[in-house]
């Protein structure tokens, strides 16, 4: 049941009007960013997800997306939503709390726990809620966050909100994240907060040390696996599966938009912590649910994990032989270890100038500027998808060797 895909249209740029009194600084501050050359690009993508994709008018090899394993254009994932709109409407309508929650979503979160082998699992609109919530609803004043310098902005602001200290421990520095709780034994809570792959960097969370610190200071364990859902795992569930420290780990969310395909967030583990969540999580609690299609959706995306462990397999095989091919040209990879492959820049524009030339090349490489990354260490991003075949990968290494600088 192929979609039809409408040819594409350049969509004409506004025209802007001065900005009204009071909001004229604005202007001056979207100034400084193109200055810095920080301004980011609003680019308009025809058609759907791919190994290839159209942006802008113009058909690039896709490096650009999080879709690791090739599902969120996938027909089975559509004709899942579809079966579910029908039954169940478009709009949840509701907060879970009062009436969104579907029969879609039940399904859902059963799926996930079960993923995950876990006893409870609870959806969210997106990732970035479920951490940001989650977090918040865990600690609070006096209690003590300790947070790798490199987390997700999700889980940057769920800290924020939380109102708890945050110290933050150098990039998978297990012994600084130990120091911080030794030094906050006061404190009423202790939670240690780490993506388990990071988003921007690629590298890989020290996931059993980081347990066995916190059981050592009696502190919670809070993983993100956002980017690893799907991908790691001997079936598939993450980086703690593939640890094998399920055991040690009190709170573990992730994304359904990734290598899942669709959308929205989770959170599982005990069946006391979900049910906490229904009563504290604010994102939850005050938020309409995301639509039943989307939760069927995703609910798709996690039984074609299960049966098609081979797509796993093969990207981080593929991802693994690029890195090599890289690294033997002598590109700076910065330590990254699974199928987000960055190659630093250094300088904003240095990264804007290499993803340019790639493009001119035929590849989408995204430029990544701070605040996603610290100054000076701007990159472009390649995020390597199981429908890249050998032959897209060979031209985009020859593409990043003859491009930079
Ligand atoms: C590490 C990490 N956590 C959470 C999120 C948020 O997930 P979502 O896109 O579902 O909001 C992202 C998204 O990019 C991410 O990279």
């Amino acid at each position: 049941m192929p979609c039809r895909i409408e040819p594409t249209s350049r969509v004409a740029a506004p025209v802007t009007a001065p900005l009204p009194a009071g909001l004229e600084w604005i202007a001056a501050d979207l100034e400084r960013l193109a200055a810095d050359g920080l301004e980011r690009p609003h680019r308009i993508r025809d058609g759907r997800q791919g190994a290839a994709i159209e942006l802008d008018g113009r058909r690039l090899v896709n490096l650009g997306s999080n879709d690791y394993l090739g599902y969120a254009g996938d027909v089975r994932l559509t004709k899942a939503a579809s079966k579910a709109a029908c039954a169940e409407g478009f709009g949840a309508g509701a907060s879970p709390l009062v009436s969104g929650h579907s029969r879609s979503h039940e399904r859902l979160e059963r799926a996930i726990a079960d993923l995950l082998d876990v006893p409870e699992a609870i959806s969210f609109a997106s990732g970035f809620a479920a951490n940001s919530a989650t977090i918040a609803a865990l600690v609070g004043p006096g209690d003590v966050i300790a947070s790798d310098e490199r987390n997700h902005a999700s889980i940057i602001d769920g800290c924020r909100l939380s109102r708890a200290d945050v110290l933050v421990y150098p990039h998978r520095d297990v012994a600084g994240a130990a120091r911080i709780l030794a030094g906050a034994r006061a404190a009423r809570r202790r939670l240690v907060v780490t993506d388990t792959l990071f988003s921007m960097d690629g590298t890989i969370a020290p996931v059993a040390d980081l347990c066995a610190v916190a059981r050592r200071h009696e502190a919670m364990l809070f993983v993100d696996e956002a980017h690893a859902t799907g991908v790691f795992g001997p079936r598939g569930s993450g980086l703690v599966e593939a640890a094998g420290c399920a055991d040690g780990i009190h709170i573990r969310t992730g994304t359904l938009s990734k290598a899942l395909g669709a959308a929205g967030g989770f959170v599982a583990g005990h069946a006391d912590l979900i049910r906490w969540l229904r009563h504290r999580a604010r994102a939850w609690i005050f938020s309409t649910a995301h639509p039943p299609a989307v939760a069927a959706a995703a609910t798709r995306g996690i039984e074609l994990v299960a049966a098609e462990p081979h797509r796993r397999v093969e990207l981080l095989a593929a991802a693994a032989t690029f890195r090599q091919r890289l690294a033997a040209r002598g590109l700076d990879l910065g330590g990254a270890e699974a199928q987000i492959v960055p190659i630093v820049a250094g300088a904003a524009e240095a990264a804007v100038a290499l993803s340019a030339r790639l493009a001119e090349a035929g590849f989408f490489v995204p430029a990544i500027r701070p605040p996603s990354v610290p100054p000076g260490r701007s990159l472009v991003r390649a995020s390597l998808s199981w429908l890249h075949t050998d032959s897209d990968l060979t031209r985009l290494a020859d593409a990043l060797v003859s491009c930079r600088p």
